[in-house]
């Protein structure tokens, strides 16, 4: 997507071959800075530390950080070592395994003095892969644009509301969830994105807004709870939220309070669509409350808000009173009951075992 009207990636090898370059998400959207990841502890620190976030940037950095550890050593030990330690970094999302058992799989059977170079082009392979991937999650997703289009006023936008960033950063290139918004805005469709905040961390209003603000996207930032209150008055025509992992039964784990959203679309017949695609299902499981492991971050992320002074400056501030415990569980599941449907690079399926397994049969 552009910055600043340049296309640009979220991730992509270095010029010089010795490195991979990343936009740190921490700084946005107040600075565009970007990183230089030359080692495998500095990919692990950017996937925990969230200068890299969301479930497909998190697998196409830790592919990348497979690479930056086997060009110094490439055993089975160093392998099985560098696997292990970005495994680590964050539980929730399955693209990180997916990722990571990918890379495995292609570079055990091969002698170690070939293996760095084949981690360097399946990273690359993995990252195409994900730019292609969200280009048919859009072109899945828009017909549900041009109908509801068709439904209204002429001219009057297709109002959608989304959670946390399922965009363009969430992702190598065009996101998931905004996937289908970017195709139906770039097809001439009039739309209006209703940005949740998404507290603690604010990745709508720091990320997706920046994003769709950079793409020419009318939005609107609000905070999570104005949600439930704008689809009772009729100001939401769809959810689109992104997601972490999703069972093989339609069970959806996404950013904190993704849940409360689809309690609201279904008390007030909005339709609740979750951006899926194939590398973000875990096919090993079925029950998503009880099986998907939920990420606890530190509670000094829900007591401290960064944001930029009158001076320019960028400074965090504590917001809550000494002594007050915060907790902060960063996923929330979504039961399949509540999904209306999941956008695949491979159509529009419901949320059940069955129509996932038509779309999916080798699975
Ligand atoms: O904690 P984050 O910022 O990594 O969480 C990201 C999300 O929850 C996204 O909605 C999710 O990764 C889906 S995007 C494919």
């Amino acid at each position: 997507m552009n910055v600043q009207g340049h296309p640009t990636r979220t991730i992509w090898p270095t010029t010089d071959g010795t490195a991979v370059e990343i936009i740190d998400q921490t700084r946005l959207p107040h600075e565009f800075v970007t990183v230089r990841l030359a080692t495998l502890d500095e990919a692990a620190h950017a996937i925990r530390a969230m200068l890299v976030r969301g479930a497909p940037l998190i697998g196409a950095t830790a592919a990348w950080g497979l690479w930056l550890a086997l060009r110094s050593d490439a055993t089975d030990a160093a392998l099985a070592r560098a696997h292990a330690t970005l495994l680590a970094t964050r539980p929730t999302a399955v693209n990180l395994r997916w990722a990571l058992d990918r890379m495995r799989a292609r570079l055990t059977p091969l002698p170690a003095g070939q293996r760095a170079t084949a981690a360097r082009h399946l990273a690359a392979e993995i990252c195409d892969e994900d730019v292609a991937i969200n280009r048919a999650l859009g072109a899945a997703g828009l017909p549900l644009f041009q109908a509801i289009a068709a439904r209204k006023p002429a001219g009057a936008p297709v109002n959608i509301l989304t959670h946390c960033n399922a965009g363009w950063l969430c992702s190598v290139d065009y996101g998931t969830a905004t996937a289908p918004i970017y195709a139906a805005h770039d097809a001439g469709i009039a739309v209006h994105v209703w940005v949740d905040e998404t507290r603690p961390r604010n990745q709508g209003a720091s990320l997706t807004a920046w994003e769709l603000l950079n793409h020419g996207v009318p939005h609107t930032v609000i905070v999570d709870n104005a949600g439930g209150h704008l689809m009772q008055h009729g100001r939401v025509d769809l959810v689109i939220v992104g997601t972490d992992r999703t069972t093989a039964h339609g069970d959806v784990c996404n950013k904190i309070g993704t849940y409360l959203k689809a309690l609201a679309a279904h008390d007030n017949g909005v339709p609740f669509y979750v951006a899926a695609p194939s590398p973000s299902i875990d096919w090993t499981l079925g029950d998503g409350l009880r099986e998907i492991p939920i990420e606890e971050r530190s509670g000094r992320e829900v007591s401290h808000v960064q944001g930029r002074l009158p001076d320019g400056t960028v400074a965090t501030v504590d917001i809550l009173p000494a002594g007050s415990v915060a907790a902060n569980p960063a996923f929330d599941v979504t039961p399949a009951r509540l999904v209306t449907g999941l956008i695949t690079e491979r159509g529009v399926c419901a949320a059940n075992a069955a129509e996932l397994r038509k779309l999916f049969p080798e699975r």
